[in-house]
């Protein structure tokens, strides 16, 4: 039988070389899967692009660095930071999105699987971000792509722009990673956003409080996993014994989806509140974070206290996510 090699099979991954793309530049052509791929020199070069996409933005608002590029958002989840945020990126740099919210109107809800919709709108776009419910969709849908795939969130498994800006906003915020102690609260068991962010902090020497109901702990498997790393952990169901040495507080929404038993949800839905009052016991200078959508967790008489940094932490996450735009592109 003749060996044809189909052109796609002859190249390697975003074959589109246009004149102007840096072959050598770190992550050109790279997938954003999971925090594991980034060591500390990457961050430091992550964030250095961020702090260069704060200036361009604040002194011009838009320009030409991926002018001509285009992104295919495909979320099969509700999104509004996310999908917003990688949309006003991409648009900030020139470049333009075709956003695919609703997959009801698309050819996934006539049954298309996931390879085939992913090797689609790798014919018109350049990068995909793609958030999907199942653990592996991103890994899976890098796996059929020609072209670089950024995980938006892939079930309860990770969620790494997030966490690379909630350690931009962190740094920015308290000025070091090192020493500090973290205290994530809420629902530790399904939320993907602490999952990415413990591993990516677990490259520096911090200590990490995890505050839950018993029923929403961190994966054991992971607790394991940072142990092995030798970080510091301790496991809790009250705040109050942890709160005076915390450096950052990482507020969670209990993720009601993710409940077989709604009645389950019902029990825990409320356990934590952080209101003013119970931030009189924390310190003075340490930040409140949250990755957004609150739903109660937080009171909103808690968003004048400076130590609130839930609204910065959104702005910070435009000037990352800019970044790895940029980088994936060759243009960085
Ligand atoms: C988070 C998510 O989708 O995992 N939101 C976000 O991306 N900003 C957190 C959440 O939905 O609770």
């Amino acid at each position: 039988m003749a060996t044809f090699v189909p052109p796609q099979d002859r190249k390697f991954k975003s074959p589109h070389l246009p004149f102007g793309d840096h072959q050598d530049a770190p992550f050109y052509g790279h997938d954003i899967i999971s925090v594991s791929q980034f060591s500390l020199s990457d961050l430091e070069y992550i964030f250095g692009v961020a702090k260069e996409m704060r200036a361009m933005v604040e002194r011009v608002g838009t320009f030409d660095l991926l002018k001509g590029k285009i992104l295919a958002n495909l979320f099969y989840e509700p999104s509004t930071r996310t999908s917003s945020s990688f949309l006003a990126a991409m648009e900030r740099l020139g470049g333009s999105v075709i956003p695919i919210n609703e997959v009801t109107y698309s050819s996934v809800a006539k049954g298309e699987s996931l390879p085939d919709t992913i090797r689609t709108l790798e014919c018109y776009a350049d990068v995909i971000v793609i958030r999907h419910p199942e653990v592996g969709s991103a890994e899976l849908a890098a796996k059929y792509s020609r072209k670089p795939v950024i995980n938006g969130g892939d079930g309860i498994g990770e969620h790494p722009t997030q966490a690379l800006l909630d350690l931009f906003t962190i740094e920015e915020e308290l000025g070091r990673v090192d020493g500090l102690t973290v205290t994530m609260l809420g629902d530790l068991k399904y939320g993907r956003t602490v999952h990415s962010l413990s591993r990516l902090l677990s490259t520096f020497a911090i200590r990490l409080n995890y505050v839950s109901p018993e029923i929403l702990k961190m994966p054991p498997e992971l607790v394991e996993e940072l142990a092995t790393k030798g970080v510091s952990q301790k496991e809790l169901t009250s705040l109050e014994p942890v709160l005076a040495e915390t450096d950052v507080l990482y507020v969670t929404r209990v993720q009601k989806e993710r409940f077989e038993d709604q009645e389950e949800y019902e029990k825990v839905k409320s356990l934590f509140v952080i209101t003013p009052e119970i931030m009189q016991q924390a310190k003075e200078e340490m930040v409140v974070m949250h990755p957004l959508p609150r739903v109660g967790e937080i009171s909103m008489e808690l968003d004048t206290d400076p130590r609130a940094a839930y609204f910065r932490q959104m702005e910070y996450g435009l000037y990352v996510r800019m970044a790895l735009l940029a980088m994936v592109l060759g243009k960085a």
